[in-house]
């Protein structure tokens, strides 16, 4: 072999001599010796399938997605999904000259949501592909900031004071959108026992300079909704006595790909007038992984044209209305799986599977007699629940329970009902009776270890054993 007697021979066949042995390792334990630099950008390469190893090893420190209860977001899909999403791991979404079909499949998606959310046949509606809820409530905020801006630019008035009204029991990226868009922040605090906001207290807070009314559907601490079609009859009535035009953003992260398969005779979305955009999370019980939102508006003009950037250094000109550029496609294109792979009778029957199966959890946790379930309308496939007594906290319980591997987050309400704590468990589709009744086990145990009585009686021990 060429070069074999010169330094850079030896250390090439050295270098040769420890691929070799790389090529079949997977365990870098076989020939590291000491741990690899964490903080700096190691020195030297190492194999593919040892760096694999590696990294995979160390994320079974992370919590068991399935386990987890905290998030609402999809831990799983099915495998031709799967499929698909590695097929277009690759394409960059916003390159839509070359990936002119994804971008079709975008638009399908948009069309299918207007009309699920029920867009009024006369209207031409419009909407865009997010990273997840919070991008898609920013640019709905922002479409309505800018469109309240030019109506006051139009009219001669002052244009330095916007203001946005909501109810405490919002997601923090409302709160967020205030700060970062410069809007005057009226947070509402919850009303007691309800803990969503009332259609009084909305009309005591808005005024001209209002951009936008923020309504959720499925609120992230207790999936409660807030009245949607009240806070739309107010603003209809103060449109017709003083003129002032102020839309309703809703907010459906969660219950946007609830109600409409459950309760289709709700009136929340696009039948109402004032509602002109609506954000829902494809991530949560739209059944996708994560990163993928949608946000609707139920007509062009809600939208202003000036934000819309076009750009053409990428082929084409390409109308571009998000918060990035460049991010994946697979999301999207997993979206359009479920949506034409499940239909609506698809989506019904998991909705209604679900909700099922977190009565069930509700009855049981109930049925304890150690909780009382704060959402009791159950109207979203979640349960939140407040210990009855002080004995433990939910804080200590939440923490025996993740020794068990269950992830189930515990915190205290918003704003006039802090000194309320709570855990919430979200179930999801993968969630079954099986899971159910050994995290109520679980519960159960962890309950009775706090109170010094170790009787609990599992369901797995209620069946005689195969020894009988
Ligand atoms: C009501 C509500 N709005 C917005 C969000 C933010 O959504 P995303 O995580 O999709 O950005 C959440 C997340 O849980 C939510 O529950």
């Amino acid at each position: 072999m060429e070069g074999l007697n010169t330094l850079s021979g030896k250390k090439n066949l050295e270098k040769m001599k420890v691929s070799e042995k790389e090529v079949t390792s997977t365990y870098g334990s076989r020939y590291f010796t000491e741990s690899i630099p964490k903080y700096v950008m190691p020195e030297d390469e190492m194999p593919a399938r040892a760096a694999y190893q590696l990294i995979h090893d160390e994320l079974n420190l992370d919590g068991n997605p399935a386990l987890n209860l905290a998030s609402f977001v999809t831990t799983w899909m099915e495998p031709e999904a799967d499929k698909l999403i590695m097929e277009s791991m690759d394409k960059n979404f916003v390159d839509n000259d070359e990936y002119p079909q994804t971008e079709k499949i975008q638009e399908r998606v948009i069309n299918m949501l207007a009309r699920l959310f029920n867009a009024p046949k006369e209207c031409h509606s419009v909407g865009t592909g997010t990273i997840g809820s919070s991008e898609a409530i920013m640019l709905g905020l922002l479409a309505h900031k800018w469109t309240w801006k030019k109506r006051r630019q139009e009219e001669g008035k002052p244009f330095n004071k916007p203001n946005i009204v909501m109810g405490a029991d919002v997601h923090t990226v409302w709160e967020k959108f205030a700060l970062y868009f410069d809007v005057e922040l009226k947070l509402i605090p919850l009303e007691r026992d309800t803990y969503t906001v009332t259609v009084d207290k909305v009309a005591e807070e808005i005024d001209e300079n209002t951009i936008c009314v923020g309504a959720v559907l499925g609120t992230t601490f207790t999936g409660q909704m807030d009245p949607i079609k009240e806070i739309n009859d107010l603003l209809m009535d103060i449109k017709k006595e003083n003129g002032w035009d102020i839309p309703i953003h809703v907010d459906g992260a969660s219950g946007g790909f609830v109600a409409p398969f459950l309760y289709p005779e709700l009136e929340w979305d696009f039948r109402l007038e004032q509602v002109r955009s609506i954000n829902v999370s494809g991530h949560k019980y739209g059944l996708v992984y994560p990163g993928v939102g949608w946000l609707i508006f139920k007509d062009k003009t809600d939208l202003p044209e000036e934000l819309i950037f076009k750009v053409n250094y990428l082929g084409g000109l390409m109308p571009n209305y998000s918060l990035n550029f460049s991010k994946g496609s697979s999301t999207i294109i997993a979206q359009y799986y479920n949506l034409i792979r499940l239909g609506k009778s698809g989506y019904t029957d998991i909705m209604e599977n679900m909700m099922s199966n977190s009565q069930y959890l509700a009855r049981k946790l109930e049925d304890s007699g150690k909780f009382e379930i704060i959402n009791k309308e159950g109207m979203f496939p979640l349960v939140t629940v407040s210990l009855k007594d002080e004995e433990f906290t939910v804080f200590q319980l939440s923490e025996k329970l993740r020794q068990k591997g269950w992830i189930v987050p515990a915190y205290t309400l918003p704003e006039n009902a802090e000194d309320v704590a709570v855990m919430r468990m979200v179930v999801k589709e993968n969630f079954g009776r099986e899971m159910i009744d050994l995290l109520v086990d679980d519960v159960m145990e962890a309950c009775e270890s706090f109170e010094g009585e170790e009787t609990v009686e599992k369901v797995e021990d209620q069946n005689p054993s195969l020894l009988y």
